[in-house]
């Protein structure tokens, strides 16, 4: 859902995209990414495009055709990331795990040494599964080979702590319609200053004008027209941002923490058993399994007709056997895990073994 300040911000009256006043909003959106990724990175910047094309993005303004790409493959999104990442002409090489699973430290040291890519991607919060993968162990690892890491923080950013710095990552991107409570439309996404520096030595051209970086930082800081963003989406995630800021990051990721963990204990309590082991949940995503016996296709019309809820279903090597239930930004209120578990309460009633 996004957040009612969050609507108003979209009323304001629009500037062109080389306004100073757009520039400000852009100033401001740049110091408040840094907060909400937990990063000193003075390069933080929002893309035009929903998250895809942030992921669009950290792929080809960082590796060149024929060189290596290394994904540590759980999940959807980490095969978009493959996917996206061969169409720019890499070698990808994959480790795979069964999705809900993570990797573990030494799986992924052992792996990054091996393949020695240019660079390491992995989804922080797998949306396809519920998955949370740690990043310290795979990011070292990938400074160790001098590859760069990307992560997925779609599903994370606002709600669990993504700590930029802290982890290693060198270039992080999200969305703006899930932690943030905006309307989808623009990507953030934050380079260290290590990825700057390999950036700048790139003599090939990023084989995408849209999202040449070198171009967008013209664009950001020298106020040199690349394209026409949009005035009134930057209005939405500033105001989200600004949002965080006063609520706090720490305290919003508790509020997270907190309504996960009521709804995980609600619904076990109504027998259903969640997909993710304990220790590698999301807070934002949920994804109990779907008991035996139960068509998750008619639970979820059913949530949405009699209740007004939406959630999703599994898919892929997950389709009908888990529900994937997002708590996240704006939505993540006690009174909607109270809703959602009256609701399954009512509608698998007798259905439970
Ligand atoms: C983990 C992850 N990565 C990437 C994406 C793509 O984002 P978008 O649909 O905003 O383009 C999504 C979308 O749900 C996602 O969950």
């Amino acid at each position: 859902m996004v957040a009612p300040r969050v609507y108003q911000a979209l009323h304001q009256p629009i500037v062109g995209h080389l306004d100073p006043y757009f520039f400000e909003v852009a100033e401001d959106i740049r110091r408040l990414l840094g907060y909400a990724f937990s990063t000193a990175n003075e390069f933080n910047i929002a893309i035009s495009g929903t998250g895809t094309s942030g992921m669009e993005t950290a792929v080809a303004n960082f590796v060149e055709p024929g060189e290596k790409f290394a994904v540590l493959a759980n999940g959807y999104f980490c095969d978009r990331l493959a996917d996206v990442a061969r169409r720019h002409g890499t070698v990808v090489a994959r480790l795979e795990k069964p999705w809900g699973e993570v990797f573990d430290d030494q799986e992924a040291r052992d792996f990054i040494r091996r393949e020695k890519p240019r660079v390491v991607a992995y989804v922080q919060a797998e949306t396809s599964t519920g998955a949370f993968q740690p990043g310290h162990a795979i990011c070292e690892a990938a400074h160790e080979v001098d590859a760069l890491a990307i992560a997925d923080c779609v599903t994370s950013l606002g709600g669990m702590p993504v700590l930029v710095d802290e982890t290693g990552i060198d270039i992080a991107y999200s969305c703006t319609q899930k932690g943030l409570g905006c309307p989808p439309g623009l990507a953030p996404l934050t380079v260290s200053p290590r990825a700057w520096e390999r950036l700048r030595k790139r003599t090939a051209p990023v084989d995408s004008f849209y999202m040449d970086l070198r171009l967008l930082e013209s664009y950001f800081r020298d106020r040199k027209y690349h394209h026409t963003a949009s005035a009134t989406m930057f209005y939405a995630l500033r105001e989200a941002l600004a949002i965080v800021r006063e609520e706090g990051i720490e305290n919003r990721w508790e509020r997270h923490r907190r309504n996960h963990e009521a709804f995980v204990a609600g619904v076990e309590a109504l027998g259903l058993r969640m997909h993710v082991a304990a220790a590698d949940r999301l807070w934002t995503l949920n994804t109990p399994c779907v008991p035996d016996g139960v068509n998750d296709a008619q639970v979820r019309q059913r949530l949405l007709s009699e209740y007004g809820i939406e959630i999703a279903g599994g898919f892929g090597p997950l389709a009908g056997k888990v529900f994937r239930i997002g708590l996240m930004g704006y939505s993540s209120t006690e009174e909607n895990v109270a809703k959602i578990l009256d609701a399954l309460r009512k509608i698998l009633s007798g259905a439970i073994k």
